[in-house]
């Protein structure tokens, strides 16, 4: 039995009839565009409507979560992995009883481990799906494989993007390196994007329907739009503070676009149409990656 084999029988074993947590990875092709303000604030969002959020800030580089919370984590997700601590021990909570999960150096050398601590780990990570209702992935810049292993093992993939035309050929190059990554499925990770740092909605309209032009007609991959948040002085002012914007000024015109985008991927009908992969599967699958590429 390969290692992917067991882990996947791990999950049988312990992860059913769990409830399994809706993993929203939020990612983009360039740099600085928005993620980690739209994890943050798409996180205050959903707890203000009653959901159990997580984040878990896999930019492994510049850890962004905790300094826009203003709060720093004593553990992070290699405590669970190299220390022995278990997940509750590495959650930090934050405004609004949102937690957060530093990354930490992340996952590197995880196909080293004996399988009884992935054994571990993965029962470590199944408890974060009765911890939190949604996980909010952060990833880092730029598309690098760490970020596609990420992307593939998630039931929903957030696409930032701006105006700026170097943000929407960047979206572009993302979209292409995933829909070419070998484990991607386009049935089991959904593609939805938001504008950010729109003048006006209908910027934020023309934006998307020209990328979804080119990736309809080159990638033949389904992309959704979930709306545009403008450029807005009151969220710059709210990173300075080191608050979220939706938690300052929750009537500052990007919160209430983050509000209704929340809402927007609540409702009926996108809300219930994603894969609930769990925690766990996603840990599996991202290990299972490293594997076959080792
Ligand atoms: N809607 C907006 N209005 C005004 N400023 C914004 C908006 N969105 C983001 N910014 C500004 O852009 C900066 C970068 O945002 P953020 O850190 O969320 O981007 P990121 O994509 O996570 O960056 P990185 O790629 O470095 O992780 C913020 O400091 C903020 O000042
Ligand atoms: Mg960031």
């Amino acid at each position: 039995m390969d290692q992917a084999e067991q882990l996947r029988n791990i999950i049988k074993a312990n992860n059913n009839p769990r409830p399994a947590a809706r993993i929203i990875t939020v990612t983009s092709g360039k740099g600085g565009v928005g993620k980690s303000n739209t994890a943050i604030n798409l996180a205050i969002q959903f707890r203000k409507m009653g959901q159990r959020v997580i984040i878990l800030d896999a930019d492994f580089g510049l850890a962004n979560i905790e300094i826009m919370f203003g709060a720093v984590p004593k553990h992070n997700l290699c405590d669970l992995i190299y220390q022995g601590k278990n997940i509750r021990e590495i959650i930090t909570w934050g405004p609004m009883e949102v937690g957060f999960i530093s990354g930490g150096s992340g996952i590197v050398g995880l196909s080293n481990l004996s399988r009884d601590y992935l054994i571990y780990i993965v029962q470590n990570l199944a408890e974060l799906d009765t911890i939190a209702d949604i996980i909010i992935v952060d990833t880092g810049a730029g598309i690098s494989d760490a970020v596609l292993e990420f992307l593939v093992a998630s039931g929903e993939i957030l696409l930032v993007t701006t105006p700026e035309p170097t943000s929407i050929t960047d979206s572009y190059s993302l979209l292409k390196a995933l829909r070419h990554h070998p484990r991607f499925s386009e049935t089991a990770s959904q593609i939805k994007v938001i504008a950010n740092k729109v003048d006006n909605q209908n910027e934020g309209q023309v934006l998307f329907n020209k990328l979804n032009t080119v990736v309809g007609r080159y990638l033949k991959l389904p992309i959704m739009y979930l709306g545009a948040v403008p450029q807005d002085s009151q969220l710059s002012r709210a990173v300075m503070q080191q608050m979220p914007v939706s938690l300052q000024s929750p009537g500052a015109k990007s919160a209430l676009a983050y509000e209704a985008i929340a809402a927007k991927m609540m409702n009926k009908e996108l809300g219930q149409s994603v894969t609930k992969r769990g925690m766990a599967a996603f840990f599996s699958h991202i290990v299972a990656g490293k594997k076959n590429n080792d």
